[in-house]
């Protein structure tokens, strides 16, 4: 890659994501390692440290890797990481009688190129803080609690923030982020769709030579992007495949095989696996041994398909950074999902992966899925998980089941589209819903039909607004469309009595059911 690079260590923060999302809103390139990364993986122009759960005096607290500072490049600590830079250069941490949380207002008492306006909101999110600055090191500002709310080694270009800059809840954050990335670290942003265009497009063809290629499409935003750069790089040695893995929603493989014919330009092979997915799914009630089940039935169908259209040395997928990490794939934080296309996939199998999108984050790949002229529609399509309704059927995957679930799920989605709630993309709607779906739970309870009892299943509907799919909010829907809703469902979807409202946010729930 040609890109100046920021290096972003983790040291085990919740928002470690985030950072690396602003700086790339900024256009620079920048990728997330964990703290004790060998070296010689990274070879940035500057370093940000993140901010981390523990505290510098804990046991096996995590400490700045020694090639960082011997490098002589930039550095931006942020909270833990200012305390672990205090803490390296022999400052002084100490914990603080005062926690601070929530926003606070610092005050610039010293020039210096990174924070900008002399008075300004930030979101603080600490225990310990900085008692006495490392050597050489200025206070660049201060709040009512932490009079030291960043310092500096002007001469050094190194710089410590207390605050979270990353955060929406800091204004200037990105500023300040820019004013690292651009003036203090001398990147340029570069990382434009068109740039990602051409550098993945090279990056296919140098991988694949002349080999063929078959892509896994779900007609998904990621796929479909992924299928759009292959297109381009390598033509007619690609063959795109759609699985019916028996789990997908009302109408999905007709609707895949229309989008794709209408922009896609490739050849579409749709394979009806759906027996041996639910085989492989019979009498299984977890949800991480479905989530295994499902990415290794994947491939074995790809590998059946590939054999019987000759010599397919690669596969491409549509994984995207975010289910990088969130799969802990760098084995260092705690794996929340095994996301069906990075953690569920066997140890043996046959071909080589080609993911162009692995370093995106979401809104890059719809930047990169309009650049290159695919529909609205499909770049802004809603997610739906790889694993498809098996995560949304709690308990066990049967025909009847996915049944009532389609059904439900259709009812749903389509009388929020008839109220305008499930636009692609609808800048005038009251409530933006990001993600809206129905899960099956594996709960029965009783009712009452037509002066009958009833003992019958629960559908739970899902509705959430976000940003990123990282974190979220559940939907203030109207209560009469959730009514129209839960009443067509009781009274359409056989072995349904009960319809809830799912009221949690992400976190400390997720999305998903499972
Ligand atoms: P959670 O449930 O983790 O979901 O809050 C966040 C977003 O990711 C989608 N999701 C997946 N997508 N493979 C995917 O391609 C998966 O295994 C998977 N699991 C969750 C989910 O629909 C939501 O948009």
């Amino acid at each position: 890659m040609n890109h100046a690079t920021l290096a972003i260590l983790d040291f085990g923060s919740q928002y470690t994501q985030l950072i690396a999302r602003r700086v790339r809103e900024l256009q620079i390139y920048c990728e997330i390692f964990p703290w004790d990364a060998a070296p010689q993986a990274i070879q940035p122009k500057g370093y940000i440290l993140s901010g981390g759960p523990t505290s510098v005096y804990d046991q096996d607290a995590p400490t700045i890797p020694g090639f960082v500072l011997d490098s002589g490049l930039p550095v931006l600590g942020i909270c833990y990481g200012m305390q672990a830079l205090t803490q390296a250069l022999g400052g002084k941490v100490a914990s603080s009688r005062a926690r601070e949380y929530g926003l606070a207002q610092i005050n610039v008492i010293a020039d210096n190129p990174l924070l900008g306006s002399q008075s300004q909101p930030v979101w603080m999110s600490h225990g310990d803080r900085i008692e006495t600055p490392p050597p050489g090191f200025i206070i660049l500002a201060s709040s009512s609690n932490s009079p030291i709310a960043a310092m500096g080694d002007l001469q050094q270009q190194r710089y410590g923030v207390q605050f979270h800059p990353e955060v929406h809840h800091t204004p200037g954050g990105k500023d300040i982020l820019r004013r690292f990335a651009v003036d203090i670290c001398g990147t340029s942003p570069d990382w434009t769709p068109e740039s990602i265009i051409q550098e993945s497009v090279a990056s296919i063809r140098s991988q694949v030579q002349g080999a063929r290629v078959l892509t896994a499409v779900s007609g998904g935003v990621d796929s479909s992007v992924a299928t759009a750069l292959a297109h381009r790089a390598i033509g007619k040695q690609l063959t795109a495949v759609f699985v019916d893995n028996g789990l997908l929603r009302k109408g999905e493989r007709q609707q895949v095989k229309k989008a794709f014919r209408g922009s896609l330009g490739s050849n579409l092979i749709v394979v009806d696996a759906v027996d041996t997915f639910l085989g492989n799914l019979r009498g299984v009630t977890d949800p991480e041994q479905k989530r295994r089940i499902i990415g290794e039935t994947f491939i074995r169908v790809f590998e059946a398909e590939a054999n019987r259209l000759g010599e397919i040395p690669f596969l491409m997928q549509g994984t995207i950074y975010p289910d990088v990490v969130e799969s802990a794939s760098s084995g260092k934080a705690h794996t929340i999902k095994s996301h069906h296309n990075v953690g569920g996939l066997p140890e043996d199998i046959q071909f080589s992966l080609v993911e162009p999108l692995r370093y995106l984050f979401k809104d890059e790949v719809r930047a990169v899925g309009e650049t290159l002229g695919l529909p609205e529609s499909l770049v802004w399509r809603q997610p739906f998980p790889g694993p498809g309704l098996a995560v949304r059927c709690l308990g066990e995957i049967t025909p009847e089941r996915l049944s009532w679930l389609r059904t439900a799920d259709h009812i749903f989605t389509s009388e929020l589209v008839t109220a305008g709630y499930l636009h692609n993309r609808q800048p005038n709607a009251p409530i933006q819903v990001a993600q809206a779906f129905a899960a099956l739970l594996n709960v029965r309870s009783v009712g009452v039909m037509g002066d009958q009892r009833t003992y019958q299943q629960t559908i739970v509907l899902r509705a959430v607004t976000s940003e990123d799919f990282m974190t979220a909010d559940w939907a203030r829907l109207p209560d009469d469309l959730l009514g129209r809703a839960a009443n067509r469902i009781v009274n359409e979807v056989e072995g349904v009595n009960r319809v809830v409202y799912d009221i949690t946010s992400k976190p400390p729930a997720t999305i998903e059911w499972e």
